[in-house]
């Protein structure tokens, strides 16, 4: 495809209408969420029939493109979500509705928002990639205790991590300047490492139609994905190039695609794992193991009894 393993400068709607039909594994697009956010080249404040509008073209654009196999993934505020699921369900397959447990602003007389939705949609019903993925198991910063007992079942507990719900608390949003680009509103690499991992396989395509600072294409590069970016504003198109240019090795461990983070393993793929932490014992079998074999019972020698003649 022309634009692959790219970063586009230009309008998303425009660049979508020249990719082909079902090219595309996996889409996930975090648009400006018409909060009157300070972008560079883009005025985040339309009137609500025309941000709809709007939304909607570039979603099914998105669905159009999307392979069979293929998954759609739109990140925003539950307001903007409950719109963008009417859309879609007409277009696409409803799987998820992942919330992300990172703190946002106060708007005043309101519940605290403490969650981003993330909508997870196949293109087909049947046949879409899907991988479960495990993150580590919770413990106590200061005594290094786990958190969860999983009912008092301990040694059932699974050699690395859980498995992932559709609630994420354990993904942080940016909070030091010193890793914050000059971008209103940069996710964090682990969210999109995630969503990849959980979505699609070595040199699938990832595309990003409001690609930011780059998120996604560098997640995409360090699992060896292949990546296609759209980004309105030269500034930040430009800061995701430099910033992939720096990637330089993929991340992994052992050989095994996963999200590292401060030298940490966030998530991995549940098949994966298999290969790499070997299965804890129950305590049944722990006890059987414990056991000391019985010794064969010595049988006398019985001979046909032609050769005992
Ligand atoms: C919420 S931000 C995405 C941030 C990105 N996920 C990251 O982590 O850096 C939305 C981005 O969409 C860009 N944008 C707005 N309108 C656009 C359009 N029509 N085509 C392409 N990009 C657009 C803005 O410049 C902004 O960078």
């Amino acid at each position: 495809m022309v634009f692959l393993n790219q970063v586009i400068i230009g309008d998303s709607l425009q660049v979508l209408k020249t990719i082909p039909d079902s090219s595309v594994d996996m889409c996930f697009a975090d648009p400006p969420f018409n909060l009157d956010k300070k972008y560079v080249s883009y005025k985040d404040s339309l009137e609500l029939d025309d941000y709809l509008a709007w939304c909607e073209q570039w979603l099914i654009e998105l669905v159009r493109i999307t392979k069979p196999t293929g998954s759609i993934l739109v990140h925003n505020i539950p307001r903007w979500l409950t719109y963008y699921s009417t859309i879609l369900n007409k277009h696409a397959h409803f799987r998820h509705w992942i919330a992300w447990n990172a703190m946002s602003t106060p708007l005043g007389k309101t519940l605290l928002p403490a969650h981003y939705g993330i909508l997870f949609y196949s293109k087909e019903a049947k046949g879409t990639k899907f991988y479960e993925i495990r993150a580590p198991h919770e413990k106590c910063r200061e005594c290094d205790a786990f958190l969860r007992d999983y009912g008092g079942k301990t040694d059932q507990r699974h050699p690395f991590g859980y498995l992932v719900s559709d609630v994420w608390n354990d993904i942080h949003r940016i909070r030091h300047n010193k890793r914050r680009d000059p971008h209103p509103c940069q996710l964090p690499i682990p969210l999109l490492e995630r969503l990849i991992l959980m979505t699609t396989d070595k040199d699938d395509i990832v595309l990003d139609p409001f690609l930011g600072t780059g998120t996604t294409a560098i997640a995409a590069k360090q699992l060896q994905r292949q990546y296609i970016g759209i980004e309105l504003s030269p500034l930040y198109a430009g800061v995701a190039e430099q910033k992939l240019a720096d990637v330089k090795k993929p991340s992994e461990y052992q050989g095994f695609s996963v999200s590292l983070y401060l030298d940490k393993i966030r998530s991995i793929r549940d098949c994966d794992t298999k290969h790499l932490f070997p299965q804890q014992l129950t305590t049944q079998a722990k006890r059987q193991k414990k056991q000391p074999s019985v010794p064969t019972p010595q049988l006398p020698l019985l001979l046909p009894e032609s050769a005992a003649d």
